[in-house]
């Protein structure tokens, strides 16, 4: 059964009301003004001591009895068969009590898992390492994007070329499009590997029971890691529980069940025991996915008014032995032209596998477009926020350019005159976009007790963001409660199903099942309280811990008494994510402005600040929404300026597997960020919530190269902009 209700859809100073179908058992949607207690109010993370006073268990933390330590030995060759594997030694060794090897015969790239032990402690564990004879035959090998795209280049797999089929978007006529053009931009840009650094390590604890298995695992979708070990063990899914209490972040990486997971779950198995293995750095560096490096001829015209006439991009890129490198998501998405070609190509080489990685292909987009916009806006003369106004058809980012502009003072710093000295600044402006709506799937449970306190259960898990204390608001506010009466049991497949925490869809899927949930619940504590108030339950109403009489809120009971009625021991409801309804847009705008300082002695960029403006629908938590997006240009600001993986292209291994050599963004590398959302009443869910962890990373570092090339005047088209490239792109100006 079903029912209409209308929503005030848009965002200020554009809303309609649009009427939506919804199901019968959904509560209201929060509409656009609503009233909260809780809900939109900053508040700090309900685990936040747990997490500060280390009493927060991470798969690292867990211990069980009898538990033995894994280690994995890793092919230190890029490309070689492996003509046999010899566990003897290694199993004889005093206090070892499990060895395998994995089914592989070929190795694709160094550090690809070859065998693991199991032993009584860690330090056994890595001697009997050292004790497993392998004998390879090492094989030709590409580990450089160019050289993997050469006629004749060493095959990475046996059956075929190194060069995918491209995949190619287009509408329109790109030639005419080009044509027409008053001025035509074209140049090649480049991005490097990042690598995932999640500062908690993959790893898993695995314990069998008979053939039921137990798995802790630092992960980001405990369902998904559940049916992975189920098929590989050919197990009934019910067989396989999960459970991610606390995770120390997951970018994109941690979704199934990867090798070392299978392999403590394996181990387990040959020793009888529970077996822990958490990756070393090196190993999660190496082989647990990254973020694929980008070739990207981009070609961009406009007429005379500044009006883009075609937009093209044809790119190459290599996820290692994986795929997926695709990097059109901003070209296809971000400014309009009436022709527009992009083509994608995916290259194998002997590297770890690519992984999802934070909005997957579009921070290597969004910094070819972007960086080649402000080429093409400077032939044709335009201020450069002015360009993609033109060529913007959001509404919501057209207010967002506004708000941000002011912010960050886009005019006083575009008049500014530019420093004489070696110090010169430079500022920088960038789209983002993304979909974040949430899908249905999500069921979660609620639970009263007698003595006042009330629980969330749904399988969901907190990436780092704070689910936690999203859910327990959510929950506080629908049952017009105080925020400590809430506790949330998430990061076990034994509760309620949800989705992986991926797609930043964590908290518009998860918010609607628990506010459902809650809002079933409700309707059987006010039939409890109804005879005691003398009112039929639909008058009544849960709020300020107390159950009312809405039209006479002097009639009421706490809470608590109103729990203290419940028969037995407590009362249950259920709740569902249900479809997205039909809602407002379905993509979402955002912006960032970045300023910089670049030493022109010295090649040196420091960020000064960037000021991010993004979408949002309900905000259930400001506090953490920040937090969220000060992540994202945290990131960004790595991947602009430090981070790559580097290849040894005589030996094929990567030669900074380490926190020391692979560089990430400190403390004194972080620039004042100032967040700002606007807020869209976007009408999919009963909360109205939108997630923005992927699009607040997405424009960082193309506003941060489109500041770099304000302050040297030319531009550095290769991520990330190291002292070394932007010298060297200086050069090219004399
Ligand atoms: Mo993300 S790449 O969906 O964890």
């Amino acid at each position: 059964m079903s029912r209409r209700v209308t929503l005030n859809l848009g965002f200020e100073g554009h809303l309609q009301p649009v009427t939506v179908v919804i199901p019968d058992d959904e509560p209201t949607p929060w509409q656009w003004g609503e009233r909260f207690e809780i809900v939109g109010k900053p508040t700090p993370r309900v685990d936040g001591a747990l997490k500060a006073t280390g009493a927060a268990r991470y798969t690292y933390d867990i211990s069980l009895p009898g538990m033995l330590y894994g280690a994995i030995l890793r092919s230190p060759y890029p490309h070689a068969r492996i003509k046999s594997v010899d566990l003897s030694r290694a199993r004889r060794l005093s206090g070892v009590r499990a060895a395998i090897r994995m089914d592989d015969t070929v190795a694709r790239f160094a550090g690809q898992e070859v065998a693991a032990v199991a032993a009584i402690d860690y330090e056994t564990a890595l001697d009997a390492l050292r004790l497993i004879k392998v004998e390879y035959e090492e094989l030709p090998f590409v580990v450089d994007l160019d050289m993997a795209m050469m006629p004749g280049a060493v095959s990475v797999f046996e059956n075929g070329s190194n060069v995918q089929r491209p995949t190619v978007n287009e509408h329109g006529d790109i030639k005419r499009g080009l044509a027409a053009a008053a001025a035509v931009h074209e140049a090649v840009y480049a991005t490097p590997v990042q690598t995932h650094v999640s500062l908690e390590v993959h790893g898993s604890v695995a314990e069998w029971d008979g053939d039921e298995l137990t798995v802790w695992s630092s992960s980001q979708g405990i369902f998904t890691v559940r049916d992975d070990l189920a098929v590989y063990f050919s197990l009934p899914h019910n067989k396989v529980r999960v459970i991610t209490e606390y995770l120390g972040g997951g970018f994109g990486s941690k979704f199934g069940a990867k090798p070392e997971t299978v392999i403590a779950a394996r181990l387990a198995r040959e020793a009888r025991a529970p077996v822990k293995v958490m990756l070393t750095r090196e190993g999660e560096h190496l082989a647990t996915g990254n973020r694929p490096d980008s070739l990207q001829k981009v070609r961009l015209g406009a007429d005379r008014g500044g009006k883009l006439t075609a937009i093209e991009l044809v790119q190459h890129g290599s996820g290692g032995i994986g795929a997926g490198s695709g990097s059109a998501g901003p070209f296809l998405s971000l400014y309009h032209s009436p022709n527009l070609r992009t083509e994608e190509t995916n290259v194998f080489m002997n590297t770890g596998p690519s992984s999802p990685m934070r909005a997957p292909g579009w921070p290597q987009g969004c910094f070819a477009l972007e960086l080649a916009m402000d080429e093409l806006a400077r032939k044709l003369s335009l201020d450069r926020l002015e360009f993609r106004r033109l060529n913007n058809s959001n509404p919501v980012r057209a207010l967002e350019f506004d708000i941000g502009a002011k912010l960050f003072g886009w005019k006083e710093k575009s008049a500014a005159p530019k420093s004489s000295g070696p110090f010169k600044r430079g500022i920088g402006v960038a789209s983002a976009a993304w979909h974040a709506l949430g899908v249905s799937g999500p069921q979660a449970q609620v639970i009263a007790y007698r003595d006042g306190r009330v629980q969330v259960v749904i399988g969901t898990q907190d990436i780092g963001t704070g689910t936690r204390t999203i859910l327990a608001m959510v929950a506080a506010e629908e049952l017009g409660v105080e925020l400590a009466r809430i506790e949330c049991q998430i990061g076990d497949t034994g509760y309620p199903f949800s989705v992986p925490s991926g797609g930043s869809m964590t908290t518009p899927s998860t918010t609607p099942a628990v506010r459902q949930a809650c809002a079933h619940l409700k309707e059987k504590l006010l039939r409890l309280a109804a005879p005691v108030l003398g009112a039929e339950p639909s008058d009544l109403e849960a709020r300020g811990g107390t159950i009312r009489v809405r039209f006479d809120p002097s009639r009421k009971m706490s809470f608590e008494d109103v729990c203290r009625r419940i028969p037995g021991d407590s009362l249950s409801a259920e709740g569902e994510r249900v479809p997205n309804y039909e809602g407002y847009r379905k993509d979402q705008a955002g912006c960032q402005f970045a300023e910089v300082e670049v030493d022109t002695e010295l090649g040196i960029v420091r960020v000064l600040k960037v000021v991010a403006v993004h979408d949002a629908g309900q905000i259930i938590d400001p506090l953490t929404a920040r937090s969220q997006v000060n992540g994202g240009v945290l990131m960004g600001v790595g991947y602009a300026l430090f981070e790559t993986r580097r290849m040894d292209p005589q030996l094929g291994i990567m030669v900074n597997p380490t926190m020391d050599d692979y560089k990430l963004v400190g403390p004194l590398d972080v620039p004042e960020i100032d967040v700002r959302f606007v807020e869209v009443a976007n009408g999919f869910n009963n909360t109205g919530v939108m997630g923005f962890g992927e699009p607040a990373h997405v424009a960082t570092a193309a506003a941060i190269g489109c500041a770099v090339y304000d302050a040297i005047g030319v531009p550095v088209r290769s991520l990330p902009m190291t002292p070394d490239r932007v010298l060297a792109a200086m050069e090219t100006k004399a």
